[in-house]
């Protein structure tokens, strides 16, 4: 398995995999379509196996009114016949090392059980639009001190929302 960033030829099948690790939801295609389209900053990267994309995260800007405060881990996503091997896992632990993401506060609407394990905590502040007291909010090397709504780019809010599609990885 190849662990790398994503090239303009790769993104059709970052697209499938995307529909085929959310059944059912168009909002995760939908979004990063957007966020390739508009060329909006992103860390992005893929695992490759036999020629295939069976894995994909991206980062994107987090915002404190119009500063950038660090990145949003969304989405992450990985072909259901590999999922629960642990290609999740190795993927996002590279991802975390990388020099763009390795000293950024970050964060991760997601299941806390799951994003726990990478050093992820619950997130009392910043406040996640897309979420309900923050109750599958977390980050990492967030001031908690500082009191605000996080912003995202915009792609993000012209879907359902994170919590409406938000699902358990289990
Ligand atoms: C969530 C997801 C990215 C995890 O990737 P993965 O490669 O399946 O996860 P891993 O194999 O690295 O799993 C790591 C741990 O999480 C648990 N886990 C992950 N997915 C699980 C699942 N579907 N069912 C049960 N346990 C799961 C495993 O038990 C594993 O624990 P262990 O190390 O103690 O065995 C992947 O399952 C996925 O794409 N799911 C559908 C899309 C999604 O929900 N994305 C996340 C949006 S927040």
């Amino acid at each position: 398995m190849k662990i790398q960033t994503v090239g303009i030829e790769q993104r059709p099948k970052v697209y499938a995999l995307l529909e085929r690790a959310f059944p059912g939801s168009s909002y995760e295609v939908t979004l990063v379509r957007q966020l390739h389209g508009n060329g909006t900053p992103l860390h992005e990267w893929v695992c490759i196996q036999s020629g295939r994309v069976i894995a994909y995260l991206a980062f994107t800007n987090a915002y404190h009114g119009r500063e950038v405060c660090g990145l949003h881990l969304a989405p992450m996503a990985v072909a259901p016949d590999f999922q629960r091997r642990g290609v999740g896992s190795e993927l996002l632990r590279f991802a975390l090392r990388q020099e763009a993401i390795r000293n950024q506060p970050l964060f991760v609407l997601g299941e806390p059980d799951y994003y726990r394990r990478f050093g992820f905590e619950p997130c009392k502040q910043p406040l996640c639009p897309f979420d309900n007291n923050n109750a599958h909010f977390m980050s990492m090397r967030s001031d908690p001190a500082s009191a605000f709504t996080v912003g995202y780019e915009p792609a993000f809010r012209s879907g359902t929302s994170l919590q409406k599609r938000r699902r358990r990885p289990r």
